[in-house]
């Protein structure tokens, strides 16, 4: 039995208070459907600035009554110390997920980035500590190898980062590393690499790009491929970053704390295999996909290759990624199908 397998056992039998910053979200919706349909309690904090309320009617729909009544919503700012002090409050395990996503956006506005991310994140930081809670698990990035050209990326070995939002992830590492040093707090980083998964928001000017690809070619819109297409990335389906979640949430070995961990699967995709892929699997799904595909500059601030080496999470965490790519795209095909009007 895996380690995951084991814990998906033992926790409903032994139930803790779960801390989810960013519930709203993408991610965050994911790891509290997983929670509270293993009997967890969970306490969410989010703002609404990038997540929505219709993600917790959804995870609401999906679980019982009496697993709904274990979650408790706080409607508060992560730039607010006293909000994470309210939401730490009593909480076993944090999994910290709450911040401004997209290297875009952190171009176009560092500002907010740079408060949500670095301020927000020292804030929970210090509301965690100060809770004495039993673990810190936060949401780093791939985005942190900036511009080394290696591959595949392992833990130690990063670059110069690229954009103002790899500069925040980068820093919230540096802050967890320094907490550990200077006040004996544990955490555990991980480092995802483009998740994608129901849930994830299509629309908008900053959305991931298979949301973005999918909901275009249901509605036939135009699709934009970023340079010629071989820009390449690691892509991890949900259910992989949910598990190295409740796998880091939860360890106890000591040789597994204070560490950065890949989290994602190993293979490289690129944006033209990318297209291809989610254009067959909606055809599977009875869709006739759009083709209006247009190819045009290089972004900024984009990385060129990426591809982890999940060697380190596997060993010290126990991580399995049980989804690769095509898995996982045939997994959140329909929800995107039931939930994109054409
Ligand atoms: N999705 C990915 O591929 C990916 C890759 C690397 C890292 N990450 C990180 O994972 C985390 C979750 O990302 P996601 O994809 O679910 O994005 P998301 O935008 O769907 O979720 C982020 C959530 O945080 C909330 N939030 C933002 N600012 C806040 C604030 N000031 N106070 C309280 N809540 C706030 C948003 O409202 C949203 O619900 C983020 O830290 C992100 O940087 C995501």
């Amino acid at each position: 039995m895996t380690r995951y397998e084991e814990l998906l056992q033992s926790l409903p039998k032994d139930p803790k208070v779960w801390l989810v910053t960013g519930v709203a979200g993408f991610i965050g919706s994911n790891l509290l459907e997983t929670l509270l349909k293993l009997d967890q309690t969970v306490v969410g904090l989010d703002n609404f600035a990038t997540g929505y309320q219709r993600n917790l009617d959804e995870v609401q729909s999906l679980v019982t009554p009496a697993q709904w009544q274990r979650f408790r919503f706080i409607e508060g700012d992560i730039r607010n110390l006293e909000d994470c002090r309210k939401a730490c409050e009593g909480v076993n395990y944090v999994l910290h997920q709450a911040a401004l996503g997209s290297v875009p956006r952190s171009i176009n506005d560092p500002i907010t980035t740079n408060a949500t991310n670095i301020d927000g994140f020292l804030n929970m930081l210090v509301a965690a500590r100060d809770a004495k809670v039993d673990s810190f698990t936060y949401a780093a990035s791939s985005s942190t190898y900036g511009d080394h050209p290696g591959l595949p990326k392992v833990e130690d070995v990063i670059g110069k980062p690229l954009s103002p939002y790899a500069v925040t992830k980068y820093v919230n590492e540096l802050y967890a590393d320094v907490f550990a040093k200077t006040y004996g707090f544990n955490s555990i980083g991980l480092r995802y690499f483009n998740v994608f998964g129901k849930r994830q928001d299509p629309d908008g000017a900053y959305a991931a790009v298979i949301p973005k690809w999918t909901a275009a070619m249901i509605k036939s819109d135009d699709i934009f491929i970023n340079g010629d297409g071989e820009t390449s990335r690691d892509f991890c389906y949900i259910d992989n970053t949910v598990q190295a979640n409740l796998l880091a949430g939860t360890t106890r070995a000591q040789g597994a704390l204070n560490q950065v961990y890949n989290v994602a699967v190993g293979d490289r995709t690129t944006l033209n295999q990318l297209f291809s892929a989610i254009q067959k699997s909606l055809q599977t799904n009875n869709v006739n996909a759009g083709n209006n595909a247009h190819y045009r500059d290089f972004r900024p601030g984009d990385v060129r290759h990426s591809q982890a080496d999940v060697g380190k999470a596997q060993k010290l965490l126990g991580y399995d990624p049980r989804y690769d790519i095509a898995a996982g795209i045939d997994l959140a095909m329909p929800w995107y199908v039931a939930n994109t009007s054409e």
